[in-house]
């Protein structure tokens, strides 16, 4: 057996130092080396060639040098290409081995000592995060090698250094033995991607410490103790504490919670180092079976979150992480696992601060060995276990004084094996205070939870149902957020919210991973796999998260903010009471104030607040509504009300929405067809027919013109472009209907008109609509009845033959000029719905051009429907158009510049070209979302089956200065 060169070795690394404790608060002077530095890519890992290494080398004069930015990944600047798989390896799978082409980055950066560094102690080299094996050198001198991508390594270099000419080099091989080890569905994206730091240890430094600040609910009081080799002080002013190491204090304090992130400024001093903390006060255990903070039971309301930032990958800038936990506050989520590897440090100091409970999570995943039968697992085979425990030590050394943290996670899909355990032994024995998760059976010895993904509604219900056993249930993901979607986040809630021992759960994921490209002529879209060139990858399987790349809130998470509100509203809106629950695990409602408003037909016309009683956690008010506003205008009518932050919070403004309720007051009065007294018959002219204020073709009855409105092509339609959940998982083929509807042909249905009459009261077209090569259709009926002013369509449809398959949509499609691209309409907004995601959908009077009515998912696929329109007017410029008005039931609005047929065909944003049409979409029916692009799909009541339909609409007419 041959030595194994370093890249190739299952252990851990060399010559490293022990981990410790993050310290960002140390006042011991620090050296951040980031920068421009010298840089050389090489297609393998050149082990005979270190010359790069030595003092005296000159990359200006030496072939192939370049320079890079650190912490940053090569291939996002320039060097190489990044590449994307989900699970499969991108090379062969022969552990510990790696390919010849191992692209390999030589980095070289040449440094100063500041002039009043220290002379005392010792200094240490820093590493935060390095993709993936790293070798590193000091003035010449071999340190060592390190394997672990996204946890720290230090080396002690006090020894070598130099007050000038200081020259480090670093070697990263982008494939390593750690490569098998780090399978996350992502980007694999090389490089010093995380900060690197000379950091001084002077003489009697804290070598490292834990704070150990316990919470008992029972009397509160804060348990407080904190463990370091040296002996050392802590002293917490707010509190008058002046504590050794080592000693225990009880004593009142303010706990911490996720919602109630209090944190008591504290420093730690060795008299040689002094180390500013910030305390938060709270204790996790698992009791019957119920995971309990400060002895209550916590729903998790989370998100995997994965470290990307669009231009820069996963070296993530502290603003970027600010705004990411911002926006989650902001849509009510209170919970992060840390797919699948620890964040950077900094990120858990934010969570800290803002208040979210954190799944820390080991960087940790094997999943490519599912293609091989799981055949060589390194969980389950000996020779890997140092590097398995080397990690979970190095995850819990660096974070273990971060309150928000309150549960371990060993890694992500590595099946099962014996280093799993491990881990799970060095874990609990180091910290017995924080319960361990891994994704696995509910008898799993190496989780306290038990822990499953993508489960179907129906079985969180079963177990559920069965009641709590000795592991609290959680989804550690569900609800795949992949472009439309997910749905039916409203049933997992609901079922959370019922059963105790069943937590909550974090939506996958909660960022597009989309990178920034430009089209030849200049147009920008986001890449995914498969754009860089990559012989094997899994397309835009890597973007579906919450948020585009560029973090703008996609309708998923404005739905999940939705459902998860930690308020809910309800009430009778004729009998004006409304019930304010609170549903926080532990805060009060004191933060909060309660709006209202009363609309009549959309419109506000009046709102002022309501008096919000003491509501604690759990709790309940009942509370009455004012006497609705006098007004002469008659309609539907509604109250909206609102729970708002009652003042500024770190997070968002005063005024900022948590949650909110929409009681219907007066009804919609029930839209009849117009009087038949009013109404006009057909009249022919040449070969057109006027009916109203609409002209026909008299041949094949197609409305041609309504008002000044040209109008092409209107008919029953059925397809939609199929969304990432309606395509279904890629590895489970037929798990979304997007492939039984191309397979039936719902993208190419063909329409025969059967029989144009006219009779005195109006005109009716009868078609059938059918796919090519099938005996199954849909007889559609257009019965057109019109007064001067109003046209009136009723559509019947009546399937002929069993059809297995739902249907995608079931409406009528209409082309406009593209002139008319202004859309006002009175229905749910603003944002898109569909029938199993529209909780957001708030009913009021809404305005957007067509362009803004579109979502741009990264994959572009069916958006942007708007449910429960009453009457929409699309109008140009000059204010003139076309209204349309529901009939019996309230329609489903969509508008864009392309056909779904146009809109299927797009691989990205910028393949979607406007040609010089509005195409409009009146839809009677919607196909749910579902989320079966990796979990379950559509609930069978969110299906659009086929069945007899009867559905209506009114036109008319808008002139220019109506406006
Ligand atoms: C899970 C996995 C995630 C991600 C997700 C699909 O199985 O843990 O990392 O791949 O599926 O997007």
């Amino acid at each position: 057996m041959r030595n194994p060169v370093y890249y190739e070795d299952v252990s851990p690394g060399h010559g490293t130092l022990q981990p410790r404790s993050w310290t960002a608060g140390s006042d011991a002077r620090r050296l951040d080396l980031s920068g421009e530095w010298d840089f050389r890519l090489s297609p393998t890992a050149r082990p005979d060639d270190e010359a790069f290494t030595e003092d005296g080398f000159d990359p200006a004069a030496a072939p192939g040098w370049r320079s890079v930015r650190v912490p940053g990944h090569w291939v996002l600047q320039g060097h190489g290409e990044p590449a994307y798989t989900n699970t499969r390896y991108p090379f062969p799978v022969d552990p510990p081995r790696v390919p010849d082409e191992n692209p390999t980055g030589d980095h070289r950066h040449v440094f100063d000592l500041p002039a009043d560094w220290p002379g005392d102690g010792e200094v240490v080299l820093r590493f935060e995060g390095v993709e993936s094996c790293a070798r590193v050198w000091l003035n010449g001198r071999v340190l060592g090698d390190f394997q672990g991508s996204r946890l720290p390594h230090e080396f002690a270099v006090g020894g070598l250094l130099r007050p000038h000419g200081n020259v480090l080099a670093v070697r990263v091989h982008q494939w390593s033995a750690g490569s098998y080890l780090e399978d996350q569905d992502m980007w694999w994206l090389p490089g010093i991607f995380r900060e690197v730091t000379l950091q001084h240890r002077p003489e009697g430094a804290l070598d490292d410490f834990w704070v150990h600040a316990g919470y008992d609910h029972t009397d509160g009081s804060g348990l407080l103790r904190v463990d370091c080799p040296q002996r050392a002080r802590l002293t917490v002013p707010e509190l008058g504490v002046d504590l050794a190491s080592g000693e225990d204090l009880r004593l009142p304090v303010e706990p911490w919670t996720a919602e109630t992130p209090r944190l008591y400024d504290a420093v730690l001093s060795t008299g040689s180092e002094a180390v500013s903390l910030r305390i938060g006060f709270r204790t996790v255990t698992v009791e019957d079976g119920v995971l309990r903070v400060n002895g209550g039971r916590v729903l998790f309301r989370g998100v995997n979150r994965h470290e990307f930032h669009p231009e820069t990958g996963r070296t993530v800038d502290a603003e970027t992480m600010r705004r990411d936990l911002v926006l989650m506050k902001r849509h009510n989520i209170n919970a992060v696992r840390t797919s699948h590897y620890p964040p950077h440090p900094a990120f858990l100091d934010l969570c800290d601060e803002l208040g979210l409970w954190v799944i820390d999570e080991c960087d940790l995943e094997t999943h490519g060995f599912t293609h091989v039968d799981w055949r060589g697992n390194p969980v389950d085979d000996e020779r890997w276990t140092p590097a398995l425990v080397d990690r979970a030590r190095r995850m819990v050394e660096r974070d273990k004084n971060h309150p928000s943290i309150v549960v371990w996670s060993l890694g992500n899909e590595c099946g099962s094996g014996k280093g799993l355990g491990e881990m799970a032994r060095w874990i609990r024995d180091r910290d017995p205070s924080r319960p361990l998760h891994y994704e696995n059976d509910p008898d799993y010895p190496d989780s306290d939870l038990h822990s499953m993904m993508y489960a179907r509604q129906s079985k969180v219900d079963e177990i559920g149902r069965a009641g709590a056993t000795r592991k609290p249930f959680i989804l550690c993901e569900y609800a795949h957020a992949m472009g439309n979607g997910p749905g039916g986040l409203t049933e997992y809630q609901r079922l959370f919210e019922k059963y105790e021992h069943c937590q909550g759960g974090f939506v996958w994921e909660w960022t597009d991973h989309g990178l920034p490209r430009r089209t030849a002529d200049g147009r920008d879209f986001f890449a995914y796999g498969g754009d860089f060139g990559e012989p094997v990858h899994d397309g835009n399987f890597v973007c579906d998260g919450l948020v585009f790349p560029d973090r703008t809130p996609s309708p998923g998470l404005v739905e999940y903010k939705k459902v998860v509100e930690p308020v809910r509203i309800t009430g009778d809106g004729t009998a004006r009471t409304v019930r304010v629950r609170n549903l926080h695990d532990f805060a009060d409602l004191s933060a909060l104030a309660l709006e209202w408003s009363y609309e009549v037909e959309g419109e506000p016309l009046g709102g002022g607040r309501l008096p919000l009683p003491h509501v604690p956690a759990g709790g309940h008010a009942d509370l009455e509504l004012p006497a609705p506003p006098r007004t002469d205008v008659a309609g539907e009518a509604q109250w909206t009300v609102r729970a708002v932050l009652a003042g500024d919070t770190a997070w968002a403004p005063e005024g900022h929405c948590v949650a909110w309720a929409q009681l219907p007051a007066v009804p919609a009065a029930p839209t009849t067809a117009p009087a038949s007294g009013a109404q006009v018959a057909p009249r022919r002219d040449g070969s057109s027919l006027t009916l109203g204020p609409a002209s026909f073709d008299a041949v094949t009855g197609a409305l041609t013109r309504l008002g000044a409105v040209p109008v092409e092509g209107l008919r029953l339609d059925v397809w939609r472009a199929p969304t990432d959940n309606d395509e279904g998982a890629p590895w489970k083929p037929g798990s979304g209907p997007g492939t039984a509807w191309r397979r039936l042909g719902l993208h190419r249905m063909r329409h025969r008109v059967d029989a144009v009459e006219c009779d005195d009261a109006g005109l009716t077209v009868r078609t059938r609509v059918a796919p090519a090569a099938s005996d199954l259709a849909l007889r559609a009926v257009y019965r057109w009845t019109a007064t001067d002013e109003l046209l009136r369509l009723d559509v019947s449809v009546d399937p002929e033959g069993t059809w297995e398959v739902p249907l995608p949509r079931l409406g009528v499609r209409l082309a406009l000029p593209g002139a008319y691209d202004r859309v006002r309409w009175f229905g749910g907004g603003p944002g898109e719905a569909y029938p199993d995601t529209r909780a957001a959908s708030l009913v009021g009077r809404w305005e957007e051009s067509v362009d803004g009515l579109q979502t741009p998912y990264v994959r572009p696929q069916e958006n942007g429907a708007r449910a429960d329109v009453r009457w929409a007017r699309l109008t140009d410029a000059a204010g003139g158009g076309l209204r349309v008005a529901a009939g019996t039931a309230y329609f489903w609005l969509t508008a864009r510049r392309w056909t779904s047929e146009h809109l299927d065909a797009a691989a990205h944003t910028t393949d979607l070209v406007p040609d010089d049409r509005v195409y409009v979409n009146l839809d009677h029916g919607q196909h749910g979302i579902g989320s079966a692009s990796c979990g379950p799909g559509v609930l069978q009541r969110h299906k659009l089956m086929v069945s007899t339909a009867r559905f209506g609409f009114t036109f008319s007419a808008v002139a220019g200065d109506e406006g």
